[in-house]
């Protein structure tokens, strides 16, 4: 496990698109692992500035999110359909059909999960997968738990989740139970992972991290498993 470790936030977005992009410009038409949440957001800017400027190009790429709130509809502006759209994929040349999200409001939630790790394998894999973290030590939404799921799945989002999200909500009440979420083997899948944090807020979850032990209780702690994962990160969430 590799840590980067950047001066603010600016330099965690730049650090963080310039390794996605080279893995667009190695292979064209590469799977990129996609992530919502506030940290992300600035990398995104970085990579519409690159696709504008010509530098890379979205043709052939193709995307798969990781997660999705359940139930909600695409339409939803909470939703993390909409989040992608509003944030990436209305800014650069990607082919609208080329880009997954689990569906929030899938009938067979179960059936829902299954064919999405079905379609990312029959795909090829993910090249590279990037990855926020709670300040809990989620990943996805793999909440902290006495086990973890290895699969894509539905699960329930813990307290301390919730209470982080509401800030994007009108009330607390609001922020959905439930999402559909890929599961560790899912994410261990990737050829290639980039964990995004800035700010104090993520010092404790990024400590465990330092340290030489696994546990399901952050469950990323699990990615000292992986042979590339690379932690970009501010020094406030470094803990310096
Ligand atoms: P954040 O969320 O980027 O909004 O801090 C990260 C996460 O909860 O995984």
């Amino acid at each position: 496990m590799k840590f980067i470790v950047c001066n603010n936030y600016q330099e965690i977005s730049k650090k963080a698109a310039e390794i996605i992009a080279d893995v667009i410009k190695a292979k064209p038409d590469c799977i990129l692992g996609l992530a919502t949440g506030s940290t992300p957001v600035g990398t995104y800017k970085e990579l519409i500035a690159m696709n504008k400027a010509g530098d890379i190009s979205f043709k052939t790429v193709k995307s798969y999110n990781l997660d999705e709130y359940y139930p909600i509809s695409p339409d939803n502006d909470q939703s993390y359909r909409y989040f992608m759209n509003e944030n990436l994929f209305n800014h650069i040349d990607i082919d609208m059909a080329n880009t997954h999200l689990l569906d929030g409001e899938a009938k067979d939630p179960d059936a829902e999960c299954k064919a999405y790790d079905k379609a990312i394998e029959a795909a090829g894999g993910i090249d590279i997968q990037i990855l926020g973290i709670g300040r809990n030590g989620h990943i996805a939404f793999n909440e902290p738990d006495e086990a973890l799921i290895a699969p894509t799945h539905k699960t329930g989002l813990t307290a301390d989740t919730i209470d982080a999200n509401s800030r994007f909500f009108e009330s607390a009440d609001l922020v959905p139970k439930h999402a559909l979420t890929m599961g560790m083997a899912s994410i261990f899948g990737a050829r290639k992972i980039i964990l995004l944090a800035n700010g104090a807020s993520k010092a404790e979850a990024i400590k465990e991290l330092l340290s030489d032990e696994i546990k399901t209780s952050n469950p990323s702690t699990l990615l000292k498993l992986h042979n590339d994962v690379t932690i970009i990160c501010d020094k406030e969430a470094y803990g310096e």
